[in-house]
């Protein structure tokens, strides 16, 4: 238990009529410790109990009986002010993260029970460009988190590779395509083909029919020709996605994308059938959700082609039975909030109360200075370009400031990768933004690098200090140093940052995190001489030391960043 926690639960005590996580959310780090450690606001309740906020602290505090962990209560302007006792906290804290080191955070909430985390989940054929960042980084954090509090997780990429367009692309490939051009440069080739199969089609519409008849031969598996055609497209996209999760260190525990539920979908055709849910309309198959004020789901076509949502619910319906997970997630864009709903909707009126357990995960859109990000019009920036430039620039940045770094190249991957994920992560994820180059291949300030820096800093004070840990630590030493205790604060919260995290799917109280503990360690770095102290004092500081560097490389894992130990 982390002594945020022992207070909430002093203030249960006496505030019966708000829940321990209501309290917890509430509870406060006073910027003058001269505060207390740990403050709680008192005016939520003054609605609740008719008093002033003053009066409710003073007589709050005054019930709140003194132990072990706290040593004082008192209140002052409508807050009840909290003093732990910091030789209690100091030992605590450091002790148990030198002894879990990489399990320092990680609790066993999750009970070892599934939870399937999609992310990602690029179409084949189309650049995987800078919009992608956000699902891939959020969902890539999500999964590690979920893993971190005991979850077994399963990663996902739902794959975008089915459609009607494939008939197109088939097509075009077939009429205009040069395959050995194809190969040099899949993705933009292939785009080109696409966008040329639309400006024919609009002359000869008959190129429509064409395509529909190739898609269908391609769900009906009757001309090899065409299969082969689309696993081509199919393992080109493919290398160009997978250089982009190497570099993001991401590996996935299943690649079901969209055309792996090509045979699971007459299933859920049938269900709906058997459930009556079905309606013709203008030759199409719906489910009609007017009642719930949503345009209707469209299942299968006219031609009896099926549809994007017909593959969702299919994949969800297998994940269940495959997986019986405990949540769905799906970290997907705000702009298929709909899709998602409408989906949902189907399957519980399909009797599938586990729809519940299914989660979409919204994030904003990403947009350019011209404008909103369009392969058609040409206005996309490639994430690969964007992961490259900031190697690039970092190899820089270090070889200016440190020209003799051995693996100068893994170290400047790993640190201009951090730099794009944690900025991806620094926000709510809700929010909509504008990327510029400017500030993506910015380090200073409260950036990725700062961080992974700061972890650096730890490891080279623990070599050059070499001090044996795993003698007796003098705690009191550390009691008596507001800014140790101020370090040590910080890196007591990680297991409520990472539940809250979870609750949320929220990866930025993570990133605040990290950055909180890296000032206030820095804080403590600048003004506390460590090497040169005395042999007890140096031994005690150089523990906390290498308790932040643990707390940073812990949670920078979770991030999904690396944490290199020179730089
Ligand atoms: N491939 C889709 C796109 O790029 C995202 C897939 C989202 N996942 C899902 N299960 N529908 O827009």
């Amino acid at each position: 238990m982390d002594f945020k926690q022992v207070v909430t639960e002093h203030l249960k005590q006496v505030i019966p009529d708000m829940s321990e996580s209501e309290i917890e959310q509430l509870i406060e780090v006073p910027p003058n410790p001269e505060m207390g450690d740990y403050s709680f606001p008192c005016f939520k309740l003054a609605k609740l109990y008719r008093k002033s906020p003053n009066q409710i602290a003073e007589d709050l505090a005054k019930q709140i009986s003194v132990t072990d962990s706290i040593e004082s209560v008192s209140n002052m302007g409508g807050y009840i002010n909290f003093v732990v006792n910091k030789l209690l906290l100091a030992t605590k804290v450091i002790s148990n993260v030198l002894r879990e080191g990489d399990n320092y955070g990680k609790c066993n909430y999750g009970q070892n029970r599934n939870v399937v985390v999609e992310y990602s989940s690029p179409n084949i054929a189309k650049p995987f460009h800078i919009g992608h960042i956000r699902s891939t980084a959020i969902g890539h954090a999500i999964d590690r988190i979920y893993e971190f509090i005991g979850f077994n997780t399963i990663s996902v990429n739902h794959l975008g590779d089915y459609g009607t367009q494939f008939g197109k692309l088939i097509v075009a490939i077939r009429r205009w395509g040069d395959r050995e051009e194809i190969a040099k440069n899949p993705i933009n080739e292939l785009l080109k083909l696409y966008t040329r199969f639309h400006d024919e089609a609009e002359e000869d519409p008959s190129l429509e029919d064409e395509a529909r008849e190739v898609f269908h031969q391609l769900e009906e598996k009757t001309d090899q020709d065409v299969v082969d055609f689309w696993q081509w497209i199919r393992d080109v996209s493919m290398a160009e996605f997978n250089r982009v999760y190497k570099l993001l260190g991401i590996e996935y525990d299943s690649w079901a994308g969209e055309s792996f539920y090509s045979d699971k979908m007459p299933a859920i055709v049938e269900h709906l059938e058997k459930m009556d849910l079905l309606k013709e309309s203008q030759g199409a198959q719906i489910v009609d959700l007017e009642e719930f004020n949503m345009p209707p789901a469209l299942i299968k076509k006219k031609d009896g082609s099926t549809l994007y949502i017909t593959r969702d619910l299919a994949a969800s319906k297998y994940r269940k039975d495959h997986y019986d997970f405990f949540k769905n997630i799906y970290v997907v864009g705000s702009p298929q909030e709909l899709h998602f709903k409408q989906w949902k909707k189907v399957h519980e009126l399909s009797g599938y109360d586990w729809a519940n357990d299914c989660i979409h995960v919204a994030f904003g859109t990403i947009s350019l200075e011209d404008g909103v990000l369009s392969t058609r019009k040409g206005r996309v920036v490639v994430l690969e370009d964007v992961l490259r430039k900031s190697i690039e620039k970092t190899k820089e940045i270090i070889q200016q400031k440190n020209p003799n770094l051995e693996n100068l190249d893994k170290v400047a991957e790993q640190v201009g990768v951090g730099a794009i994920v944690f900025q991806e992560l620094s926000n709510s994820r809700i929010k909509d933004y504008t990327f510029s180059w400017d500030r993506a291949l910015t380090f200073e300030g409260e950036t990725g690098p700062y961080t992974q820096y700061t972890h650096a800093r730890c490891c080279s004070l623990l070599e050059r200090g070499k001090a044996d840990l795993s003698e007796e630590i003098d705690y009191s030493i550390l009691a008596k140093n507001m800014d140790a205790i101020n370090v040590i604060k910080r890196i007591d919260t990680f297991n409520e940052v990472l539940m809250r995290s979870a609750n949320k799917y929220e990866p930025h109280h993570l990133t605040r995190f990290v950055l909180d503990v890296c000032q206030a360690f820095n804080k403590f770095y600048h003004d506390n001489p460590i090497l040169s102290a005395k042999e007890e004092e140096k031994r005690a500081y150089l523990a906390l030391v290498k308790c932040t560097k643990i707390v940073i490389k812990n949670a920078l894992w979770i991030l999904g960043m690396e944490a290199p130990e020179k730089m």
